[in-house]
């Protein structure tokens, strides 16, 4: 994998008062334990439900591989865990459907903030209990780590997703190098992001995102600088074009992004080259 930064992207996220990408993540990550307890009622509220139906539709797309025998998914930055449950519920119905019944899939929950490891922990223990009519039919593991250093071997995995996660990284391009890394080759990748509004409906959008958003995430939170940091990260994250690039850049084919909402989601889509770079 190439080791160069590309130099017209910013570097990654980097929370008001930052000194450095340490500095950087620290923050990022102390910022949502905080404000773990309060993050799904915020994310539904804020969003009027529609997250729900991004990573359903997100889900949907990768349908053809959750219903392989043996698959193995990761989502990173998985936060309370809401994309691993899409997942998870989607392989189910497609096993059904398609009538697989060996080698269940195996989801693996990772995220650097410990609280919401623990709540995604909980979500699908409620979501998957065992004895249900799904109990058995899937694995989960959850850890505590680090995008920007998994710690899985290469080829470890055949999808790897992340939704409203890589935005927060203290390093674009080594957080996509590290996903390359440790997909198969012919793996998928999957990043739900927001976007700066595009189309008809952006003014209102940017009006809802930079004007009323930060105070009522401040007010029901309790977190002024969480809610102003989200708005302040989406104008600050490289456009979907410059991220279509720094995938290609890391090691990926076929990127292809969507737009969904007026343009305030991108939906990235790609593929790790296999070792003939194809
Ligand atoms: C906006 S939340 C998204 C959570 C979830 N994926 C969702 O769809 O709601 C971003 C998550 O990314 C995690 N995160 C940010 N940087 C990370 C990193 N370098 N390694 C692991 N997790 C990270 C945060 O802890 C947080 O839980």
């Amino acid at each position: 994998m190439p080791s160069r930064t590309p130099s017209p992207l910013p570097a990654g996220s980097r929370p008001a008062g930052a000194q450095d990408e340490s500095d950087a993540a620290r923050r990022v990550r102390e910022m949502f334990a905080r404000i773990a307890p309060r993050y799904d009622l915020l994310n539904h509220l804020l969003s009027l439900g529609l997250d729900v139906v991004w990573r359903r539709r997100a889900a949907l797309r990768f349908r053809h591989l959750l219903a392989r025998p043996g698959v193995r998914v990761l989502d990173v930055c998985c936060g309370t865990g809401d994309l691993a449950v899409a997942l998870a519920r989607r392989a189910l119905r497609e096993r059904q459907r398609l009538h697989v019944t060996e080698l269940v899939p195996t989801l693996v929950c990772a995220d650097f903030a410990h609280p919401m490891l623990v709540r995604a922990r909980e979500k699908v223990g409620t979501a998957f209990r065992p004895h249900s009519a799904s109990g058995g039919s899937l694995v989960f593991c959850f850890l505590e780590a680090d995008a920007l250093a998994l710690p899985f071997p290469e080829d470890s995995f055949d999808l790897v997703t992340a939704a409203f996660g890589f935005r927060n990284l203290a390093n674009y391009f080594r957080g996509a190098q590290e996903i390359a890394r440790v997909l198969r080759p012919g793996g998928e990748l999957g990043i739900l992001e927001f976007a700066e509004p595009a189309g008809w409906g952006a003014p209102l959008c940017r009006f809802y995102v930079r004007r009323l958003l930060p105070g009522i995430g401040a007010a029901v939170s309790g977190d002024r600088g969480a809610y102003s940091y989200l708005p302040a990260s989406v104008a600050a994250f490289p456009t979907p074009e410059a991220v279509t690039q720094l995938l290609a850049e890391s090691g990926f084919a076929d990127v292809q992004v969507e737009r969904w909402t007026a343009g305030l989601v991108a939906f990235y889509t790609a593929r790790k080259a296999d070792r003939a770079g194809g």
